[in-house]
């Protein structure tokens, strides 16, 4: 077994604090570390896990359900979530995102977070969420996190492409775009296997209900026939090039919002661009991906080598230490910063994301990050591999 190299730093003024470094001994080498800025210190911080009180669970299908969660008076503006966004829940050791599917913004000012939870043949965590989990118990959540979320104070005329449980995010965009603003619509395609198995059917039946005029509903079973032939079967590439064009003037829309198992939304994606939809309109987000993730590098087994000095920043602090080649940022800095956030470490939640405002790295798989994003810079740690001696990712911007 061979630990990894950590090197101190020269003492330097910090353009992240100014504030000067203090080198600190780390249980198995030396960090250059920098302590957090003041105003950091005393908020609640991105990675820190809070214990809320569950307020209610309740069954949506045979195998998923809503858990509500209370916030207290301290935390309101912490918990404070946009349309979209997710929470990180841990059990035990394990970490997972969920969406919320509760209305944000204006028209919403005291909404608690709500997420949605379908249980995962052999999920740890998932399956105890839905079966176990129950009204006054306490669920560990860090506040909400996520970029897969409208501007609410421009209307807009969003198309909404779910499967399954992809549903969740999309109940929070879709009741917040068309509370935000009389103008804007939303189309919602939402493909599931039978009537039995549709998550909010009731709700997304009040939401069309209360928005006649501004919200279309099309309902795709797969396993179910329905009056209209191009309502039955998959959503996939072959019926959304069909349906698109029928059900909205594609080249009108301004936003389109995927969320789903990763074929799904790879063939919408594919299909937008064949239809002429920009990128910069297209927003994505997975649940999961057909294959697993790639082997986690550990500390202990990676390779010997030069290392690869990187500088991480979160809540304002500032360590440096020396990875491995080939290894990525989350996996080698954890040991020295284990407050580093994540979930899915598969390329997935985006949970882990930081701006690289230095050096180079590359990304082996990127299913979280739009386009806008990766050309600003940002990555997702747990797959992101330094490709220059030097680089620092900073959690914070
Ligand atoms: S931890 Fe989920 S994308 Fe990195």
């Amino acid at each position: 077994m061979t630990d990894t190299p950590l090197t101190e730093s020269p003492l330097t003024e910090s353009p992240a604090t100014g504030s000067p470094l203090t080198g600190s001994r780390a249980a198995d080498g030396l960090v250059t570390e920098i302590p957090a800025r003041k105003s950091l210190v005393n908020r609640a911080r991105r990675t820190d896990f809070h214990r809320l009180t569950v307020s209610r669970v309740e069954p949506l299908t045979g195998d998923s359900a809503a858990i509500t969660l209370t916030v207290p008076d301290d935390l309101a503006g912490a918990f404070a979530f946009a349309a979209g966004q997710t929470l990180t829940v841990r059990h035990g050791e394990e970490r997972r995102s969920y969406s919320i599917c509760a209305p944000a913004g204006p028209g919403f000012p005291n909404a608690a977070p709500r997420i949605a939870v379908r249980e995962v043949a052999g999920g740890a965590v998932s399956g105890w969420l839905v079966r176990t989990l129950k009204a006054g118990d306490a669920l560990e959540v860090q506040v909400p996190s996520g970029t897969f979320t409208p501007d609410l104070s421009v209307p807009g005329r969003h198309v909404l492409i779910a499967a399954g449980s992809g549903i969740t995010p999309m109940m929070s965009i879709a009741a917040s775009v068309l509370a935000a603003d009389d103008k804007s619509t939303v189309t919602l395609l939402y493909g599931n296997r039978r009537s039995d198995t549709v998550m909010f059917a009731d709700e997304v039946a009040d939401l069309k209900d209360a928005y006649p005029a501004r919200m279309q509903l099309v309902h795709v079973l797969s396993r179910e026939p329905q009056e209209v032939e191009l309502h039955s079967g998959r959503l996939d590439g072959e019926r959304l090039r069909a349906l698109l064009p029928v059900t909205v003037n594609v080249a009108r829309m301004d936003h389109w919002w995927l969320c789903g198992p990763f074929g799904m939304v790879n063939d919408a994606i594919d299909v937008l661009r064949d239809l002429g939809v920009d990128a910069s309109q297209i927003h994505r987000e997975l649940f999961w991906v057909g294959d697993d993730p790639p082997v986690e590098t550990t500390h202990e087994d990676a390779p010997v080598g030069d290392g690869r000095n990187v500088t991480v920043i979160l809540d304002g602090r500032s360590s440096t230490l020396t990875l491995p080649p080939g290894t990525p940022i989350l996996d080698g800095a954890q040991r020295a910063r284990p407050d580093l956030p994540f979930a899915c470490k598969g390329g997935v939640c985006g949970t882990c994301r930081a701006k690289v405002t230095s050096g180079t790295a590359v990304m082996r798989r990127n299913y979280a990050l739009e386009q806008r994003e990766t050309d600003a810079g940002y990555v997702l740690t747990c797959q992101a591999v330094p490709q220059t001696d030097e680089i620092t990712v900073d959690y914070d911007a």
